[in-house]
């Protein structure tokens, strides 16, 4: 597979597929880091002399209303970010995108709306209709997916590798090998953090990161379906009772390691402690201490899924432990998942970790193992 620097794109039409699914309100980002992590390839680009036409999706588009996902305000902000004009056109095929790519010179750049807005009618960006793909290809001469977070996807806009010479841009490379080499040749020991509400959404990774990891340290709701299988009352907590054969199965395991205090609506109690009306909403400080002897040990470290419903602030203490905990540890340090980035970005821990990944679904499915359309197509 070619990285952007291997491809003669000077000069070109370069096709750029970026992740701009940045979470939007009134009009207002309030989270910029997929655009920020866009900038080195799109500069690259640009120095290139290359024509940039970026293509990303925003959302997801069902109905009319879904029209309100609109890419504009992500061209202002690209545009501030670059330093230079960022060409909005406001629909995704047809005379006037045409004739706007037609027209542009060396150097400037170009942001399609929304890919989705092809939803609308007959699915066709996400049931990866190739006759869009095919004409999208034909705007350019180069096609190269940056897009790391939507590379999980098989959908049109990363299928316009199909149709022209193609690579991938420094996004991705730098995901597939810091994710790859943490999880293929891990300096030890190896410590994953596993957080967030269902087993069930964990099974892949649990079982592709059990034969590698040394420890995997469980935490968030999904723990409490791993305490019921081991025997311990969580209450009226969350569980997911048609998990606990599998939490069973992997509890065999020795590398497990649970909770063994935990914050609930009413206290913050030992596991062995737990009413009938209690519901577990975080881990607590003694399990934080528990995780803290696990991780000063380790060099190399993954945290998937905040360990507690941080969205309210008295159960974001055991996530921001873990945090806290890090901070000395020299070795690897990956979190990934779009709600673990976006605790730690909005917790200002981000120079905790020597990588943040811009994937929530994408990263999942590559600690699963899994092999990523986006990929195959441009292999
Ligand atoms: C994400 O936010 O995880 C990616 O942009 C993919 O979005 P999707 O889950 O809507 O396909």
């Amino acid at each position: 597979m070619k990285t952007i620097k291997e491809l003669d794109i000077k000069n070109k039409r370069v096709i750029i597929r970026v992740d701009f699914n940045v979470p939007i309100k009134d009009g207002v980002i309030l989270d910029d880091n997929r655009i920020k992590k866009s900038l080195k390839t799109i500069n690259y680009a640009i120095k290139n002399n290359s024509k940039v036409i970026l293509l990303s999706h925003l959302g997801r588009v069902k109905s009319v209303e879904d029209l309100k996902n609109s890419l504009y305000p992500v061209s202002i902000r690209l545009s501030e970010l670059l330093n230079k004009d960022v060409i909005f056109i406001n629909e995704t095929k047809g005379e006037k995108l045409e004739n706007a790519i037609n027209n542009l010179k060396d150097g400037e750049v170009l942001l399609v709306e929304n890919t989705r807005f092809e939803d609308l009618d007959s699915k066709a960006e996400s049931n990866n209709d190739l006759s869009l793909s095919k004409y999208w290809a034909s705007l350019g001469d180069v096609f190269i997916n940056d897009a790391f977070g939507v590379i999980h996807r098989s959908c049109a806009s990363n299928s316009i590798a199909t149709y022209l010479e193609s690579g991938i841009g420094f996004l991705i490379e730098e995901e597939l090998s810091i994710i790859n080499s943490a999880i293929t040749n891990p300096k030890r020991p190896f410590t994953v953090i596993l957080g967030g509400a269902k087993v069930s959404d964990k099974i892949g990774l649990i079982e592709n990161l059990i034969n590698v990891a040394d420890y995997i340290l469980i935490g968030g709701a999904m723990a409490n379906t791993f305490l019921k299988a081991s025997g311990i009352n969580v209450g009226s907590s969350l569980v997911e009772d048609d998990k606990i054969p599998f939490c069973k199965k992997v509890l065999l395991n020795d590398k497990i390691i649970l909770p063994i205090d935990v914050t609930t609506q009413n206290s913050t109690y030992f596991i062995t402690d737990i009413k009938n009306e209690d519901k577990i909403y975080d881990i607590g400080p003694k399990t934080v201490s528990l995780f803290k002897q696990y991780l000063d040990s380790s060099n190399t470290i993954i945290f998937n899924g905040p360990v507690g419903m941080f969205e309210e602030d008295k159960y974001s203490n055991g996530s921001k432990g873990i945090c806290e905990a890090l901070k000395n540890n020299d070795g690897v340090k990956i979190a990934g998942g779009g709600d673990t980035a976006s605790f730690i970005i909005n917790n200002s821990y981000e120079a905790v970790f020597t990588h943040i990944s811009t994937g929530g679904g994408a990263t999942l499915e590559l600690l699963e193992g899994k092999t990523l359309p986006g990929l195959e197509v441009i292999k």
